[in-house]
């Protein structure tokens, strides 16, 4: 690719990036990481890619689930294993249903840089720079705290490390393997108005693997093992530039931050320093699409211009109230340019609200409500929607409404802990599996 280096996103035009202080403090931090080790690999990355084409054509499920934004006081084992129990266990029920392959990916091991509305936060006359995600400041409303610290670069990444280090540990370990059904239980909410549909479920994959072992006269191999990737949004353009790099025996740069980074919705703009940044990369690549002016073409054009199967995902965000209109006028716009990409459809970022107390909340039933119309939609187009993209936490917050519960506004001060938008807990998240499920199955 000509023209093109992990740095000359910092000529275009770039949203949502820190301001820094102490240049030469940001430019040590991010030569620290671009000599650490990597967290990811290009075989990965490119096993992923393949996938993620076959998904496209409906021979697999995309799930991408995890915290909207990740704490650096979330890196614990308790949180971790939370995370991935319930990944796991949406992925389980979903391959059941649809009869597809998963594809797993968190949100998670880098979701650390968020995007913010506004670039600071006024609280009783005081006005400080808003808070940007655990990468860059800390939520705390004070000057210091709030001040970019490039070291922070250096921690997120550290953090990182840690997460996949443990996850890979996990999963080598036999923590997904489906002979031990025991593992896949609902734990603490076995109690739950579904628990016995899926606690059904598992029985039948438990059984049919006993079926099958008994017919071959052997354990079948690779049962054992899940496969597990990382995404993130590629926000913080110094972090994201810091891992990109060319390895040995393959042509083009990779982000090894990551095997999926995504594009976020406010950052879309054809000629801005991300859409830059991603063209370069070999990753396979996401975009968050939520509003009507995006200009479809022209970014296929940039980032997807090879028509490589697996590269390009669009994740769209509309809104249980704008789906409806908007999803079809991308499909068509997408089908007019002749190139393939994966459909998934994130029910969360266009159905966000304010409770009148000024608690940010969405409802169970408009997550389902544009899940179901998007998978309608796509169904009478033609089209094929390849995924779900969810907020989701595996403890029981009290952060989105309604779901078998029926938590309402008044229960969400019981547990509501995400620094940025509210996540599904454990048992709406599964209860969400089941519902799709059903209607993509
Ligand atoms: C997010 O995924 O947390 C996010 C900010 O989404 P979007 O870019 O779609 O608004
Ligand atoms: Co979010």
């Amino acid at each position: 690719m000509t023209n093109w280096k992990p740095t000359s996103w910092q000529d275009r035009p770039t949203d949502h990036q820190p301001v820094y202080v102490d240049l030469k403090a940001l430019d040590a931090a991010v030569d620290t990481v671009s000599q650490l080790p990597p967290l990811v690999s290009s075989w990965e990355i490119e096993a992923l890619k393949t996938q993620l084409g076959e998904a496209a054509s409906g021979k697999r499920f995309l799930l991408q689930a995890g915290d909207c934004a990740e704490r650096f006081a979330d890196c614990r084992p308790e949180h971790i294993t939370g995370q991935l129990k319930v990944l796991l266990q949406m992925s389980l029920v979903l391959v059941h249903s649809t009869k597809r392959r998963a594809i797993r990916v968190g949100r998670i091991a880098g979701q650390y840089a968020k995007p913010r509305s506004s670039n600071d936060e006024t609280v009783d006359g005081v006005t400080l720079p808003s808070y940007r995600g655990d990468l860059v400041n800390d939520i705390a409303f004070e000057e210091s705290a709030r001040i970019p610290n490039p070291d922070r670069i250096v921690q997120g990444f550290e953090r990182s490390a840690m997460t996949i280090n443990f996850i890979r540990a996990l999963i080598d370990g036999g923590f997904a393997d489906l002979h031990h059904p025991e593992y896949w239980d609902l734990g603490f909410v076995e109690h739950s108005p579904r628990a016995s549909e899926y606690q059904a479920i598992v029985e039948s994959i438990a059984e049919s693997l006993r079926f099958m072992e008994t017919l071959a006269g052997e354990s079948i191999g690779a049962i054992d093992r899940v496969e597990f990737f990382t995404s993130h949004e590629g926000l913080h353009l110094h972090y994201e530039q810091a891992q990109t790099r060319q390895v040995p025996r393959r042509v083009g740069w990779y982000n090894l931050s990551c095997h999926f980074p995504w594009i976020g919705a406010r950052t879309v703009a054809v000629d801005g320093g991300h859409v830059e940044f991603f063209r370069g990369i070999q990753n396979p690549i996401g975009v968050k699409i939520g509003t009507h002016d995006v200009e479809i073409e022209k970014l296929l054009d940039v980032l997807h211009p090879d028509n490589e199967l697996g590269r390009m995902t669009l994740i769209h965000r509309y809104g249980v109230d704008r789906v409806t209109d908007e999803l079809p006028k991308l499909i068509e716009a997408v089908q007019a340019t002749g190139k393939q990409v994966l459909f998934v459809c994130d029910p969360m970022h266009g159905n966000t609200k304010k409770t009148e107390s000024g608690i940010k909340t969405r409802s169970f039933d408009d997550i389902l409500g544009e899940l179901e119309s998007s998978i309608e939609i796509h169904k009478q187009m033609h089209s094929t929607l390849g995924g779900v993209h969810v907020e989701v936490c595996g403890q029981n917050v009290t952060e989105c409404t309604g779901g078998a519960r029926g938590l309402d506004e008044s229960g969400l001060g019981d547990l509501y802990e995400t620094l940025v938008d509210p996540r599904l807990n454990y048992e709406q998240s599964i209860e969400l599996a089941l519902l799709v499920g059903q209607k993509l199955g």
